[in-house]
């Protein structure tokens, strides 16, 4: 399994004092130095974290591979066509919110999302679809010609008592297998951390997780590598089988 790192929360502290510290080019160029696999930043319409001069310079200096998180709306889908990262995940983008909250609902926007998926894919840019683990919604998203989806493992997060996790993980192995079996790539990501990453490691079809806020938080206590590492090494040793 995967494992790219979201580095939004570097540029929301930097933001917080309007200064250039902490400078989030140097901290995704430091994770890909401790073999991370990809960098993921989410280029808001209110930028409240990365900017667009932060997504080109990622853009110039990233090794391993851009994934730009987006609203489908044309302002940004424009600038997504201009930098070309390797692969855009739409997500549905409210203003208030703290973070994306719920996957995108492609049946019910089904036109505005494969006109963006066609911009997207006439600049040769991989799309992703960030939705919840359900099959109507991936059947919706393989209509439309998605390269991937990316299930958003947010309930599965919160959730505390053992039998709804265990439902939940059973309900994303069970979507995976499905997407895969359409020849979808499966990512999955939100509020993964160093306690639920390692039942969820154990999930044979998903290709790669994303996870931004467990890792910088904990690198500010232990440093970037080790953050990075741990993290790792807990995907890495996950059984196959639960
Ligand atoms: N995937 C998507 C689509 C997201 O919007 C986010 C949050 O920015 C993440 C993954 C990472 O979530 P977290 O920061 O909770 O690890």
């Amino acid at each position: 399994m995967k494992f790219s790192l979201n580095i939004d929360h570097v540029a929301t502290l930097r933001n917080a004092r309007g200064e250039k510290d902490p400078d989030p080019i140097a901290y995704a160029l430091m994770a890909e130095l401790y073999g991370i696999d990809g960098i993921v930043v989410h280029l808001r319409e209110d930028r409240r974290h990365i900017n667009e001069v932060d997504l080109r310079l990622l853009r110039e200096l990233v090794k391993t591979k851009l994934d730009l998180e987006m609203a489908a709306v044309e302002e940004i889908v424009e600038i997504a066509c201009d930098v070309k990262p390797e692969l855009a995940t739409l997500v549905p983008e409210k203003r208030q919110e703290l973070t994306t909250v719920g996957g995108l609902n492609v049946i019910d926007n089904l036109e505005v999302i494969k006109d963006t998926i066609d911009e997207l894919h006439n600049t040769d840019i991989k799309v992703s679809l960030f939705i919840e683990p359900d099959i109507e919604q991936i059947n919706a998203a393989k209509d439309i010609n998605a390269d991937f989806i990316e299930i958003h493992t947010g309930k599965y997060a919160n959730l505390r008592i053992e039998e709804e996790i265990y439902d939940e993980l059973d309900r994303i192995r069970q979507a995976a297998k499905y997407a895969k079996k359409l020849s979808l790539g499966v990512n999955a990501g939100h509020g993964l951390n160093y306690n639920n990453i390692k039942e969820f490691a154990v999930l044979e079809d998903i290709d790669e997780v994303s996870i931004g806020q467990s890792v910088i938080a904990r690198s500010i206590f232990v440093g970037i590598e080790k953050a990075i590492m741990e993290m790792r090494q807990l995907i890495n040793s996950a059984k196959t089988k639960i």
